[in-house]
């Protein structure tokens, strides 16, 4: 029995994850959830917003149903996103970019990078140290390749022209398409930027580091409706993790109008993970019918409420 930890989270996490949660308990009913709370909120009421034991709770599920928390631009406060995906070793983070003339996966590595968290500060001065691992690189680049074999391609974003640490990720990233039989190509980061939007049928599987695969995923959001349209994975070797690319949203929370697909489609993500992909395909397909029928939240145009939305999707399901 797969058992899934459900964490709402900050803001719209605790608005959308609800709604995606509900359509998975109704096309698995043999699945077992359980709540785990971390967060900004947690942190404001008792002072921590993740501890050890609630790492514990999350190692001890199959899988994880993520919302969004809310990092407040405080020294002091360590981001609960960066610690889970550290603590778990969620190494590779998949964004699936899919709409009208547009199917790209971006996978980004997840675990160092810019975002090694390797940092300090001077008087005159602050300094982060980006680290690109061999081991890291392999890890995320084999990934890539496995996603792209039965694909495509795969682009390797990188800006080796000026960083020393890209030489690296682009030799190995290349070693590996070449071991693994997969057509690789090698681009530019700030060029891939623009490319990918203005073509985006040019492109497949993405790999990149860190940082730059943050960017390129949330700006590729506008080839597909914005942020409440993008889900991801992040996974390990152990352990695996599923949440919409976007945030908390503090701008529109508790208003009953975040868009709940990007929760949704992370759902079905987490079902095609344990190989349900019949299931994850109804899901995907009950999304696509609910708004073939006119039925939007804001940011696409529509008037539907976040439930209402989701209500729409659960009747849909139950058809498919
Ligand atoms: P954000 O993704 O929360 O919001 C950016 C903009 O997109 C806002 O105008 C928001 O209203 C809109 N938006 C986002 N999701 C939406 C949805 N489902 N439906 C409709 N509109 C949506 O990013 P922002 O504003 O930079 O960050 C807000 C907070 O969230 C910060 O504390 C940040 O640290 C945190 N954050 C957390 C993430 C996570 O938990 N994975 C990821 C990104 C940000
Ligand atoms: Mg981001």
């Amino acid at each position: 029995m797969v058992k899934v930890a459900v964490v709402e989270g900050d803001g719209i996490g605790q608005e959308v994850v609800p709604v995606a949660r509900e359509i998975l308990a109704a096309v698995r009913p043999d699945f077992e959830f359980f709540d785990v709370e971390v967060g900004y909120g947690r942190w404001e009421r008792t002072g921590s917003a993740c501890d050890d034991e609630t790492m514990n709770d999350l190692r001890s599920a199959d899988a994880i149903l993520f919302g969004a928390v809310t990092t407040p631009p405080d020294p002091d406060y360590r981001s609960v996103l960066l610690q889970i995906r550290h603590d778990l070793d969620l190494y590779a983070n998949v964004r699936p970019i899919r709409g009208d003339n547009v199917d790209v996966v971006i996978v980004r590595e997840n675990t160092e990078g810019l975002y090694s968290g390797i940092e300090w500060t001077e008087p005159d001065r602050a300094c982060t140290v980006r680290v690109v691992s061999r081991r890291g690189s392999e890890r995320i680049a084999r990934y890539a390749c496995t996603l792209a074999k039965p694909r495509r391609h795969l682009t390797v974003g990188n800006k080796a022209n000026v960083l020393k640490s890209d030489c690296l990720f682009v030799e190995i990233c290349t070693a590996e398409a070449v071991r693994a039989g997969v057509p690789c190509t090698t681009r530019y980061i700030d060029a891939l930027c623009l490319d990918l939007l203005m073509r985006p049928d040019r492109y497949d599987v993405i790999v990149t580091t860190n940082m730059f695969g943050d960017i390129l995923s949330d700006a590729a959001a506008y080839l597909v409706g914005g942020l409440g349209m993008l889900p991801s994975a992040n996974i390990g070797e152990r352990h695996a993790f599923f949440e919409p690319v976007h945030g908390s949203a503090p701008d529109i929370a508790g208003q009953n109008v975040a868009n709940p697909i990007a929760a949704i489609r992370s759902a079905a993500m987490l079902l095609s993970h344990f190989g349900d992909t019949a299931s994850a395909a109804a899901v995907e397909e009950a999304v696509g019918r609910v708004i073939g029928a006119g039925i939007r939240t804001r940011d696409l145009g529509g008037a539907a409420g976040t439930r209402e939305f989701g209500a729409a999707v659960l009747r849909e399901v139950g058809r498919g």
